[in-house]
């Protein structure tokens, strides 16, 4: 095959939702104060969703791959290859990839994550599209799936109100017309105390803090810049003008990001698609949540160009130009 290309897609989120009225008024009860004012004017953040306890990453991608196996309208047993791009999985080892195999009711096919935080899920297409066009894979399911609630500091007013819980995933099957055009991936590891959740597991306990730290506003600056050079790569590289894209589908982080983003890029902002309001920041989750949620609305069609991207801890960076 010279090409691979998405044919399904499926999202789910977890159904316990918290508006920023009802975070806030969690918080207060600990003594933490916010609003939901400065949430939606900071992030363009509404609402988010959180998984029960009991819930791990392979739970919320469960349901998620189904959708995505059922629109492309073939069997779990087809899936040869599986890709879960997560920054919290159910356990230390083995994968949530191969926890979700057994799941699914699939053996033998590899399964592994790929850990690139906020980018993961444009690292994970493009392994997936590496290995397929390699001819070592004919049908990849590539999920990204994130609870982030287990690693918040609720005592920490600057991050708990960013994030939420949630799974997005695609088929992506070999194909002899155009679908993934170019990829273009980053990582500059002299950033890893930005934006990180320093502890590890040792000798019986966890060494080290183990929730997410983040310094807010260098993120953001080092964000918009390297967003916009992966965006311009992929096009350089697959002969295309950034006149051509039918739709922007960034890491939903914070609407400010997005939007400079779209800006940078001069595309207007009806083509950059939304769903950071209603999600907050799903990490690696977040871009096949938004893909997801644009097809099954309408407004994501067959044979348009997506430019997909994300950055995250690492720091890392990538975008994916494709045609639906
Ligand atoms: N509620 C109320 N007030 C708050 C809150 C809150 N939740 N959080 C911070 N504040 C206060 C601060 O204490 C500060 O008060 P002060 O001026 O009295 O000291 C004030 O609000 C301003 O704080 P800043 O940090 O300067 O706010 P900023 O405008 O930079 O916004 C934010 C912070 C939203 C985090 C922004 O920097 C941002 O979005 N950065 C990018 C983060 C991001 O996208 N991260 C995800 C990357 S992807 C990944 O890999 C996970």
């Amino acid at each position: 095959p010279t090409y691979s290309r998405i044919t399904g897609t499926g999202s789910y989120l977890p159904p316990r939702r918290l508006s920023n009225a009802d975070l806030a008024a969690e918080l207060a009860a600990k003594g933490v104060e916010t609003s939901d004012e400065w949430i939606v004017e900071r992030t363009g953040i509404r609402a988010r969703h959180f998984a029960a306890p009991d819930v791990n990453c392979s739970d919320l991608a469960v349901p998620a791959a189904q959708a995505a196996i059922e629109a492309a309208g073939i069997a779990p047993q087809q899936i040869d290859l599986i890709i879960v791009a997560t920054s919290t999985p159910d356990m230390v080892f083995p994968s949530a990839a191969a926890i979700l195999q057994h799941k699914l009711g699939i053996a033998g096919c590899p399964a592994f994550d790929v850990q690139a935080v906020c980018s993961g899920f444009v690292y994970a297409l493009t392994v997936a599209d590496a290995m397929i066009r390699a001819g070592n894979a004919t049908r990849a399911l590539v999920v990204g799936s994130e609870v982030f609630s287990r690693i918040l500091d609720f005592s920490d007013r600057t991050t708990c109100v960013l994030f939420g819980d949630g799974a997005g995933a695609v088929v992506l099957e070999a194909s002899e017309t155009p679908g993934i055009l170019a990829s273009d991936l980053h990582a500059d590891g002299k950033h890893v105390g930005i934006l990180c959740v320093p502890g590890h597991v040792s000798g019986g306990a966890v060494l080290g803090d183990p929730l997410l730290k983040m310094d807010g506003q260098a993120v953001f600056k080092l964000a918009v810049g390297v967003l916009e050079d992966a965006a311009r790569a992929t096009l350089a590289k697959a002969g295309k003008t950034q006149d051509q894209i039918d739709w922007l589908i960034p890491h939903q982080a914070n609407i400010r990001i997005m939007q400079s983003t779209a800006k940078r890029l001069k595309l207007p902002l009806d083509k950059l698609v939304v769903t950071v309001d209603q999600h907050g920041n799903t990490s690696a989750a977040s871009i096949p949540l938004a893909l997801d949620h644009a097809v099954r609305q309408g407004q994501v069609k067959k044979g348009d160009l997506l430019m997909l991207e994300g950055v995250g801890g690492g720091f890392t960076w990538g975008a994916v130009l494709l045609n639906f």
